[in-house]
């Protein structure tokens, strides 16, 4: 059976008003991930439930500093709170970067398609991530660790540029040191004087390895765009077919709604119809990988 990306904005969409005004939360905790990257755990001042699923985004905002789209990095499993795994990229994540604990912000959504939990019970799930991709992945594997038994083998891959870019180094390692998983993470490169004992190589050198039962295997792809096309090409080559590969993708976005089209990948709203994808579904649109 095809996993797709699923959608409950449909439901959300008749809520317009609501769709667009921000709900104030409190930043309880942030953490640094790595110098240029911070975790931030928000709860909401209302008490009610951010109601998000794995593979969701959030419009996050700051009065003065703009909005921007950010993927929950937390699951739904782990409780009342939402994590956020942030890079400083410009003004709205700069200004994230200097809050601290107990600062307020303001958050619309969830947003987005989701992946498919239900549809991937039963199922072994080989989830690839590199650099930023592992804060949303991150939340699809809490949900998989929390609900393990729902799941046959389970194999999480994860590249980062160099030693100092790895996100979630400690939860890595909790993940490599479970005895019904299978982890494993690369670096492209060492610098010069970095202690380091692990594996260098892009993420592609981790699959080949790989014993893959292309029948009951679905795949996930989160990462830097170029990091899809060649780990695709290894998963073609382990015989896993475009409906069991499920990617999720990032486009410049405003509205976050479906309302303002920033985001399209040809008749798709990236925000909507998006961020997962079923391969089958936007492999063959320009522009889409
Ligand atoms: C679905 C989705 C999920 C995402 N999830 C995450 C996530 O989990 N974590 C994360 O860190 N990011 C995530 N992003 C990316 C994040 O939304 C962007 O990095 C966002 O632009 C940050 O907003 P900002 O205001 O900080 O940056 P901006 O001010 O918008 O700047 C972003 C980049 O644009 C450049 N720039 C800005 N203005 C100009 C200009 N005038 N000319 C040229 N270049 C300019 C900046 O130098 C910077 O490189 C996600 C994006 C999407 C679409
Ligand atoms: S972000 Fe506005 S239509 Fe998608």
């Amino acid at each position: 059976m095809a996993v797709a990306g699923a959608s409950q904005q449909d439901d959300s969409r008749c809520h317009t008003k609501s769709l667009y005004r921000p709900f104030a939360c409190r930043v309880e905790l942030v953490r640094d991930l790595t110098p240029t990257e911070k975790m931030f755990r928000l709860v909401r001042l209302d008490g009610k439930e951010f109601g998000h699923r794995p593979g969701q985004f959030m419009q996050v905002s700051i009065t003065g500093y703009g909005e921007a789209p950010i993927s929950v990095s937390s699951s739904p499993t782990r409780g009342e709170y939402l994590e956020l795994g942030v890079r400083q990229a410009g003004t709205l994540t700069a200004a994230m970067h200097a809050l601290k604990p107990g600062a307020e912000i303001g958050l619309r959504g969830p947003f987005g398609t989701f992946f498919d939990t239900d549809a991937m019970k039963g199922k072994d799930l080989l989830l690839i991530s590199g650099g930023c991709g592992l804060a949303p992945m991150r939340a699809l594997i809490q949900y998989v660790v929390d609900r393990r038994d729902e799941f046959a083998n389970v194999t999480i891959l994860y590249g980062a540029k160099s030693p100092q870019d790895i996100l979630y180094a400690d939860e890595l390692d909790q993940w490599e040191h479970a005895k019904n998983l299978q982890c494993q993470h690369t670096v492209d490169n060492v610098p010069q004087g970095t202690c380091w004992d692990g594996n260098v190589g892009l993420i592609t050198t981790l699959i080949p390895p790989l014993e893959i039962d292309p029948s009951n295997t679905i795949a996930v792809i989160v990462g830097p765009q170029i990091m899809y096309k060649f780990v695709i090409e290894q998963l073609f080559k382990k015989g896993l077919g475009d409906k069991n590969i499920i990617v999720s993708l990032e486009r410049h976005m405003k509205c976050g709604v479906g309302k303002c089209g920033h985001c399209t990948i040809e008749h798709l709203y990236c925000c909507m119809d998006g961020p997962v994808f079923r391969l089958d579904e936007i492999a063959h649109l320009k522009g889409a990988l």
